[in-house]
């Protein structure tokens, strides 16, 4: 059976509506190498990668935001190549706390979109009827991420460039409190000054985060920021106020997931939440 893209018939330039699957949090180990708490992490992301190619209207693009890797290594890099080949749509990943940026540059070296130089790959897709910016809130060897150095003006540079494009913004570390304080103690630290600008900017439609291991959103100065599930497994929901992951049982018995966005111009973004 022929698969169909979305739109049918509504495919007009930059008007388009658009279809995109967001995978996070992969936290891929080498194949002769211990997972993650031994949860089958490279099973998991080969059944989510067959769930999403099997989508009928297809993806027009796949997000990896963040947590590519266990530990970062090349080994780990590779595998995870090898495990995202299948995919047939393009593969746009940014880094997470998990993720070692010069690894990581290396084994993306074939994808044009990452920076060849500098510290940050954080980057921009024009190509598509949605605009892209990619951020990288990676603090080296710390699990909680910022904007700092330069980060949020070159945001800010980047907004600036095409006010009137419907824009998304993907980022590892969600900026937003959860009420998971474990989690919330290694958020985006910068969400207050991020809000600032994303305030001044009614383009953007959305802000796509992971590091979570779980599905959240809430209203975020103007727009609306979402974290996505995991495919590798979800933390178990903690609104206790335990101040560390592992004071209480960690992994919940939810299944590996991972988002599908429905971006319509003028009804802006839809996520739903696809279990696999
Ligand atoms: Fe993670
Ligand atoms: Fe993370």
């Amino acid at each position: 059976m022929e698969r169909s893209r979305l739109p049918e018939g509504r495919a007009i330039g930059h008007s388009a509506a658009m279809l995109i699957a967001q995978i996070s949090d992969m936290h891929i180990n080498a194949p002769d190498a211990p997972s993650m708490s031994g949860i089958d992490a490279i099973g998991n992301l080969e059944r989510c990668v067959a769930a999403v190619n099997a989508l009928d209207p297809a993806p027009e693009l796949i997000l990896a935001t963040g947590d590519l890797t266990k530990d970062g290594t090349a080994d780990e890099y590779a595998t995870l190549r090898a495990l995202l080949a299948p995919l047939k749509a393009p593969l746009y990943a940014i880094p997470g706390n998990h993720d070692i940026r010069e690894a990581m540059r290396a084994a993306f070296a074939d994808a044009p979109y990452l920076p060849r130089d500098g510290t940050y790959l954080h980057y921009v897709i024009e190509d598509h009827a949605l605009r892209l910016i990619a951020l990288d809130t990676v603090v080296a060897e710390a699990p909680h991420g910022q904007l700092d150095d330069g980060r949020l003006d070159w945001l800010a540079a980047r907004l600036k460039e095409a006010p009137d494009r419907p824009t998304a913004i993907l980022m590892h570390h969600p900026p937003f409190r959860t009420g998971y304080a474990a989690m919330d103690a290694m958020r985006c630290f910068d969400g207050d000054a991020l809000g600032a600008l994303v305030a001044k900017h009614p383009q953007i439609v959305g802000i796509l985060c992971g590091h979570l291991h779980r599905a959240s959103h809430t209203p975020f100065f103007g727009t609306t920021a979402a974290s996505a599930p995991s495919t590798i497994a979800q933390l178990k929901l903690d609104l206790s106020g335990a101040k560390a992951l592992g004071e209480r049982a960690i992994w919940s018995d939810e299944p590996p997931a991972y988002m599908l966005h429905l971006w319509q111009p003028g009804e802006g973004l839809v996520s739903h939440v696809m279990q696999v």
